[in-house]
């Protein structure tokens, strides 16, 4: 039976062939991002010029390691494409992101790029986003205010929300690569996105939420049966 990794790793190859020579390219995390990653790396070893801006820095490492070459946004402050996973979309390209915990980058990084194209095994497909919890990239000043700032917002949208904060394995609170934390709010189906967005960036202590809306341009999906391309 092919195995999900598997699968994460042909819709991580069927991105690679919308890389043209010159392209200067967001790079996502996790691991599909890690095979389009390494799949890259092949390329430019035989040859392919292109650049990348890394959405963390676990994929700074892996791009240094394979040999894709790195640029910062300071330099390159435009990116025509960036491919990235996620933990669930929907079938209007609406994303939840940051089972990593690199949302913040990777939201800064696509919205810099003319196109993202979203990698996914088929699973992450749903109908409904939500089953997966939404992280939300909080500041550690004031982050009790802040979780009770969620949840009075969802409660105004009327959805039944749990609220998490992040640790890591060894049990230690979870910082991002900006030094922030992580609170993962488990709606088990989110109503409406748009909305939740808007009110959870209006929160003085959010730096950031994991709703990707309207910034993915196309998703390919690696089912068993095989792979299928979702166009905005
Ligand atoms: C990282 O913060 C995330 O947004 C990842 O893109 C997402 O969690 C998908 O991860 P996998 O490719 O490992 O499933």
């Amino acid at each position: 039976m092919i195995t999900s990794d598997e699968l994460k790793k042909q819709a991580a190859l069927a991105a690679l062939e919308k890389v043209e020579p010159g392209m200067k390219l967001g790079l996502g995390s996790g691991s599909t991002a890690n095979h389009f990653i390494r799949g890259l790396g092949a390329l430019v070893r035989d040859g392919l010029s292109v650049v990348g801006v890394p959405s963390s820095e676990r994929t700074a490492a892996l791009a240094r390691e394979v040999g894709v070459p790195l640029t910062t946004l300071e330099e390159t402050p435009r990116l025509d494409l960036t491919i990235d996973g996620a933990d669930e979309l929907d079938s209007r390209l609406r994303l939840i992101k940051g089972g990593g915990g690199a949302l913040l980058r990777e939201k800064i990084v696509a919205a810099a790029s003319g196109q993202m194209i979203v990698i996914a095994d088929g699973t992450k497909l749903v109908e409904t986003l939500g089953a997966f919890p939404l992280p939300i990239e909080v500041n550690h000043f004031g982050i009790g205010a802040t979780i009770a700032a969620i949840a009075v917002a969802a409660v105004r949208l009327d959805q039944p929300v749990t609220l998490t904060r992040r640790l890591t394995a060894e049990g230690t609170p979870f910082v991002t690569d900006g030094g922030h934390a992580i609170i993962d709010a488990s709606f088990g189906r989110i109503r409406d996105p748009e909305a939740l967005s808007l009110a959870l960036v209006a929160i003085p202590g959010v730096v950031e939420h994991g709703l990707f809306i309207g910034l993915a341009s196309a998703a390919v999906i690696a089912r068993p049966e095989g792979i299928s391309w979702l166009v905005a």
